[in-house]
């Protein structure tokens, strides 16, 4: 019989503050607590998000251990967003982890967030089938685009990235544009849904390696455009809100789908999944699911609520990395710039 190995995950990357509970492969129990404070602010602020941090790390990993059903004392080891993020953020899961490993004697496990997003395809969940390596994974959220070939769990080999804006921020800057809320991404999903993607087309970006993507230039063609349209009818954006979130939608699917087929030419892969924050949007998955049919793909998509920030992706790779005794020590830093293989 397998050995039970609960394992402690903490993730505070950005502005959610997330804790989870894993037995092995399985989930016992994930919370997360959002933070409100940004969205008049148009965006994450760096310093409301460590101090709201500080104020819900405490009582997030409290209902963690409780809701998971187990005592602290049968924990196995604790894992914690390394980085990439906000150095800030970072320091207040990492200073909680470190403190509370050591308070209970247990192995401390450093985890990196991009490789959280890819390994939450790992995560033991009815009706989801695990990807078989070699896969391909695009990797989407508010700070990455990249093509990754994943050759083994902790293995990863970058095929294509952005070269400036990643695809969460072409979306929240897009909508900031607009006039909504941040986070926009999830805005300009629900909008899109009833809008027509046809109606309004805005020009791809060209890049020099073909797996590499560019979402700056979209941005600035859709401020001029808005703005040129505005000329002529100040109400267009109320009046056509739904068929300008399809068309910026369905334009940044084209692109993320273009390169995914071209790296999947270029690889010979089939088995193509997705992750990060951006994996949530509805078009997307629609439009790998359609691709499934016309290019014989099978994909692999999380469950909604491991594509966002979320902490049992983090405990996944602790799990990984304990059944391989990677663990790491209380002079282990929180470290903002992180590639996905580091
Ligand atoms: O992975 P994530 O939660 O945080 C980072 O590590 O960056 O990703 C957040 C990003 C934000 O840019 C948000 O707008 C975007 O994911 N996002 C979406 C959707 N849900 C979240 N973008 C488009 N459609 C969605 N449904
Ligand atoms: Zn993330």
């Amino acid at each position: 019989m397998t050995k039970k190995i609960n394992i402690l995950a903490i993730e505070s990357s950005c502005d959610d503050t997330g804790a989870a509970v894993l037995q092995n492969n399985r989930v016992l129990s994930s919370k997360i607590a959002n933070q409100k404070v940004h969205a008049e602010f148009g965006g994450v602020v760096p310093e409301l998000a460590s101090r709201a941090h500080q104020q819900n790390i405490v009582p997030v990993v409290d209902m963690a251990i409780k809701s998971a059903g187990i005592d602290k004392k049968d924990l196995h080891a604790i894992a914690f967003t390394k980085g990439p993020g906000l150095l800030g953020s970072l320091l207040v899961g990492t200073s909680f982890a470190k403190s509370m490993a050591l308070s209970l004697g247990i192995p401390l496990i450093a985890v990196n967030h991009m490789q959280g997003h890819v390994l939450a395809h790992f995560i033991d969940e009815e009706g989801h089938q695990k990807p078989p390596f070699p896969f391909l994974c695009l990797t989407i959220s508010g700070g990455h685009t990249q093509i990754l070939k994943v050759n083994e769990y902790i293995d990863f080999e970058i095929l294509g990235e952005t070269i400036d804006d990643a695809v969460g921020e072409a979306f929240d800057k897009s909508a900031k544009i607009m006039g909504l809320p941040y986070p926009g991404g999830p805005l300009i999903d629900k909008y899109a849904q009833s809008g027509d993607p046809k109606r309004f087309k805005f020009s791809k970006p060209k890049t020099s390696n073909e797996l590499d993507f560019s979402f700056s230039g979209l941005k600035t063609g859709i401020l001029y455009f808005l703005q040129r349209e505005q000329i002529k009818n100040e109400n267009f954006i109320d009046e056509n809100l739904n068929d300008i979130c399809a068309s910026i939608q369905g334009t940044i699917i084209d692109i993320l789908i273009d390169k995914l087929e071209k790296a999947s030419k270029k690889t010979g892969i089939k088995h193509i999944a997705i992750a990060g924050g951006v994996s949530a949007n509805s078009g997307i998955r629609k439009a790998l699911h359609e691709n499934e049919e016309k290019l014989g793909w099978t994909t692999y998509i999380p469950k909604f609520e491991y594509t966002t920030d979320n902490a049992a992706m983090i405990g996944i790779v602790g799990y990984l990395k304990y059944i391989n005794h990677n663990y790491t020590d209380e002079s282990t830093l929180a470290t903002a710039r992180l590639k996905v293989n580091e």
